[in-house]
């Protein structure tokens, strides 16, 4: 056994706006002729450092960094069934946010299974993989519209007068995901105004807005090796309080770790997305 390695040496793919100033988009569908979704956006590799927190999980926390770790085995582990999973993940989960984060109120709106299947290219709704592009899951119109969205119209005005956030509770399911882990970006080392693109999502019956990230070297990557189904992340995506006090959002994409043992299984995770409330 090779000892716990402190950091490791990667390629993240990075995001490039369009170079003639137009508003990003990128498709959710396939277009038909060309058989991939249309986007006027660019990508590119770049050389970064990942510091492993494996023993330092607690150095990191929602506030501070944008995201933290947790020791908290699910009683729902099969994972089988997007009925099950709604019936038995969602409410432990919505209790476990509530705990960890001190909300008043939670609520989820979406979930996504992920599987690594190499060889395959295809990555549809029901057949996601690892996600191997830096981006942040809601700007702050898209996210203001999930409240709307999501919430009763008699809560809105006054849910949106206090702080909420959107959290993202992602966890491996079934075995430890050595394989394809995640990365987030600390806070702090992001230059919002420079690095945060909008990106307009285009789906068939309506539209969203996600930031692409561009390529910044002050970028403090982290991750933790090695995570188990008994472990979990909370990566917030937007918070209401933007004066600086504490993170708004936190970068994050899939990468392949060159650590990663040759026999590990390959990657299996969920994750859920919530709107957070607070009194
Ligand atoms: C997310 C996400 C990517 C992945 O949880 O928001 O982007 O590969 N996940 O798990
Ligand atoms: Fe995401």
């Amino acid at each position: 056994m090779s000892a716990e390695p402190s950091a490791v040496a990667v390629e993240l793919n990075y995001f490039i706006p369009p170079a003639d100033g137009s508003k990003a988009f990128n498709n959710t569908t396939s277009d038909p002729v060309t058989g991939v979704p249309a986007t006027n956006t660019k990508r590119e590799w770049r050389p970064v450092e990942i510091e492993n927190l494996r023993g330092h999980e607690n150095d990191v926390s929602l506030d501070n960094s944008g995201f933290q770790f947790f020791h908290h085995p699910s009683k729902h582990t099969s994972f089988d069934g997007a009925e099950k999973v709604k019936a038995e993940y969602y409410p432990e989960s919505i209790e476990l946010i509530k705990q960890l984060t001190g909300a008043s109120r939670v609520v989820i709106f979406d979930h996504t299974i992920r599987r690594r299947r190499p060889g395959e290219t295809e990555d549809t709704p029901d057949k996601r993989q690892p996600a191997q592009s830096v981006h942040v899951d809601q700007t702050t119109a898209a996210s203001i519209a999930r409240v709307h969205r999501h919430l009763p119209a008699s809560d809105v005005p006054s849910l949106l007068t206090k702080r909420f956030q959107i959290i993202n509770l992602w966890r491996p399911i079934h075995h430890a995901a050595y394989d394809f882990p995640l990365a987030l970006c600390d806070y702090r080392s992001v230059n919002p105004a420079q690095d945060l693109i909008p990106v307009t999502l285009v789906y068939p019956d309506h539209e969203g807005e996600t930031f692409g990230v561009k390529y910044n070297p002050a970028h403090k990557w982290k991750y933790l090796r090695e995570m188990t189904p008994e472990e979990g992340l909370l990566i917030k995506c937007f918070d209401s309080i933007q004066d600086g006090s504490v993170a708004v959002l936190t970068p994050h994409t899939a990468f392949e770790d060159p650590t990663t043992p040759p026999d590990a299984l390959k990657r299996e995770s969920i994750e859920l997305r919530a709107l957070v409330f607070y009194d």
